[in-house]
């Protein structure tokens, strides 16, 4: 392990006993209690095409950056989701940490460097991909296609405000409990959710740098998304982010 990365994170050692309370106080936060989920089955890897990063200056996309409720129906280009989770939830470096010679750091910061969230991609409208839903591999840089079913009526159940529907595009961040608490305690429930912010600002950053309208999306069914998402219980849907073209 290096001398900084994940040093403090092998304070605690987790027992199960630790994911099992976090889901206690997410349903209850949720008032729900959902459903096991079905695992959505792997159909095939999507290698995602190289991409240069946007050009655009940093301070010039924090001033331009604001939320998009509504969204064209034009199509996304396959390059610009490419680009979007290349440079906002992609990998950055690796480096050794948890025992192994090269362990992948993102884009986005997060808590000890943990690889704790998951992106999936939610498609309505992309040039050259079925509607569906897809997980995004950061290492590999490709989508795996999970389902080929339009999930533009299941997104009708998943987001409280029905204008984020008409988005051609959805990234739903997700958090995997069981690496978290191998490594923190119970309190790392809310750095997690920290983590995903961190993350989905790089995404909304880097979509305005590319021309893209985005919202930010705390506003969903959890249990809903788990379901289209096909999680398993130990991983939870933390935030999601509405894109397209703007209007
Ligand atoms: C963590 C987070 C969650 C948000 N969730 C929602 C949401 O569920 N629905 C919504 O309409 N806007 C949501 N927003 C967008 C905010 O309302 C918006 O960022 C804020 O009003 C400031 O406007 P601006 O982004 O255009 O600067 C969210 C923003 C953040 C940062």
């Amino acid at each position: 392990m290096s001398s900084d990365v994940g040093a403090t994170a092998d304070i605690v050692a987790n027992d199960h006993g630790t994911i099992e309370r976090a889901l206690a106080v997410h349903r209850l936060l949720n008032a729900q209690r959902p459903e096991p989920t079905a695992p959505l089955p792997t159909l095939r890897h999507i290698p995602l095409p190289d991409v240069e990063p946007p050009r655009d200056r940093l301070v010039a996309t924090l001033a331009r950056r604001r939320s998009h409720y509504d969204f064209s129906p034009r199509p996304v280009a396959l390059t610009t989701v490419s680009a979007l989770l290349r440079f906002s939830v992609g990998v950055q470096r690796f480096v050794p940490a948890y025992g192994v010679e090269e362990y992948p750091l993102g884009m986005a910061p997060s808590a000890g460097g943990l690889d704790i969230l998951r992106a999936y991609v939610l498609v309505q409208r992309v040039e050259g991909l079925h509607p569906g839903v897809y997980r995004y591999e950061a290492i590999s840089h490709e989508l795996v296609e999970l389902s080929d079913d339009d999930p533009a009526a299941a997104l009708r159940g998943v987001y409280l405000q029905e204008e984020f529907g008409a988005s051609a595009v959805t990234i739903a961040l997700t958090a995997r409990l069981d690496v978290a608490f191998d490594r923190y305690p119970l309190r790392h429930y809310r750095t997690l959710h920290v983590d995903s912010g961190v993350a989905v600002q790089n995404l909304s950053l880097v979509g305005t740098a590319l021309g893209l309208a985005s919202c930010a999306v705390a506003g969903f069914d959890d249990a809903a998304l788990s379901t289209l998402l096909g999680l398993p219980h130990q991983e939870i849907p933390t935030m999601l982010l509405a894109t397209g073209h703007p209007t």
